[in-house]
């Protein structure tokens, strides 16, 4: 069988894992799909970075010409932001290869245009990554659940804060400092602001709302305060009520089956729950169906490695699909129901 050739935008914490998982695990990953996986490219902004297992015959700073070579069968699009991430998947879809992203801002701003245009060309889009890094939730919703009935889908999306209000509540960290750490270790975006802002928990609790309801929403319709405003003296009386204070998504449908809502904000929650005992940069998400009951999705939620591993999960899919000449769901037929930022609270 021929090769899969695999493009890689961007080589960051968790473009270099992909890529080093792709070679450590190259057998596997072939047996997995059916045919060997071949690193065709890696586009990147600094060229003079050392990258350890890379041939550097395979950098570029060129990445709409990567894109556009025509031979490829899969882009892998790590770069993160608006643009030049959705150009550079318009045009893949455009010139022959699939994409897999993990690219929350981006498939939350625009993920109804992008879904058409993979449709449009026969191709698929994957986005596992793009919410909960490791943790299988895209998947899970849109094929395990699509049976179900989706009424609510609550969680911690966010390492990087949950990390630095666990912290803080164990062991009396201060802001900067618990901020710094997290950074240091790979959760943190580039710009922390999307973080502690709920910018980034707001794009997964839109990606997630969406496909769980089957319908369209988009980061302007989620409700969003972020948790740099948590004070020491706020864990202290959440201490002496017995509760913690974590950052949640909450997704909602309205009893009336006709509205869904969708917000992000600090919460106080009983210490007996199981979301207080997540601890780190670990994510938990509880999702409420009628059949299923409650489920709970729970793991590395940030980090280099755990994120590639959501990534090769969607590599194999994809390649799965290139090599039968299918493609995988795309975006769910969806109904078109209310969507606003807040419900009871
Ligand atoms: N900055 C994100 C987080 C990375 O801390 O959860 C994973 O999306």
């Amino acid at each position: 069988t021929r090769p899969l050739k695999v493009a890689l935008l961007g080589c960051g914490v968790v473009g270099s894992e992909v890529a080093r998982i792709m070679t450590t695990h190259a057998d596997d990953l072939a047996a997995r799909i059916g045919a060997p996986v071949e690193l065709a490219g890696v586009a990147v902004r600094r060229p003079d970075k050392v990258r350890e297992g890379i041939d550097p015959a395979l950098v570029t700073t060129d990445a709409t010409a990567l894109v556009k070579r025509g031979d490829l069968d899969i882009v892998v699009e790590v770069i993160g932001g608006i643009e030049p991430a959705r150009t550079l998947i318009t045009t893949a879809f455009e010139h022959g290869a699939s994409v897999v992203s993990a690219n929350k801002a981006l498939l939350a701003q625009d993920g109804a245009a992008l879904h058409a245009a993979a449709g449009e060309h026969g191709k698929d889009l994957y986005y596992e990554a793009a919410v909960a890094g490791a943790i299988p939730l895209i998947r899970p919703l849109r094929e395990s659940l699509a049976g179900d009935k989706v009424n609510r889908v609550l969680g911690i999306v966010n390492g990087t804060t949950n990390f630095i209000l666990d912290k803080m509540d164990t062991t009396g960290a201060g802001y900067q400092e618990a901020l710094d750490e997290a950074t240091a270790l790979g959760y943190a975006e580039a710009d922390p602001t999307a973080d502690v802002e709920g910018f980034d928990a707001a794009a997964k609790a839109a990606i997630l709302a969406g496909i769980a309801f089957h319908t369209r929403v988009r980061l302007d319709d989620v409700y969003r305060e972020g948790m740099s405003e948590v004070t020491a003296a706020d864990f202290a009386s959440a201490k002496e009520m017995g509760c913690t204070i974590k950052l949640l998504a909450i997704c909602e449908r309205a009893e009336d089956g006709a509205s869904v809502t969708a917000r992000v904000h600090p919460a106080m929650i009983p210490l007996s729950h199981p979301l207080a005992s997540v601890r780190g940069a670990y994510n938990a998400v509880f999702v409420e169906s009628d059949a299923s009951g409650q489920l709970m999705f729970y793991g590395p939620g940030a980090g280099g490695a755990p994120t590639a591993s959501a990534v090769l999960g969607d590599l194999v899919a994809v390649g799965r699909n290139r090599i039968t000449g299918t493609t995988g769901p795309g975006e769910s037929a969806y109904a078109a129901l209310t969507v606003s930022s807040m419900g009871e609270v």
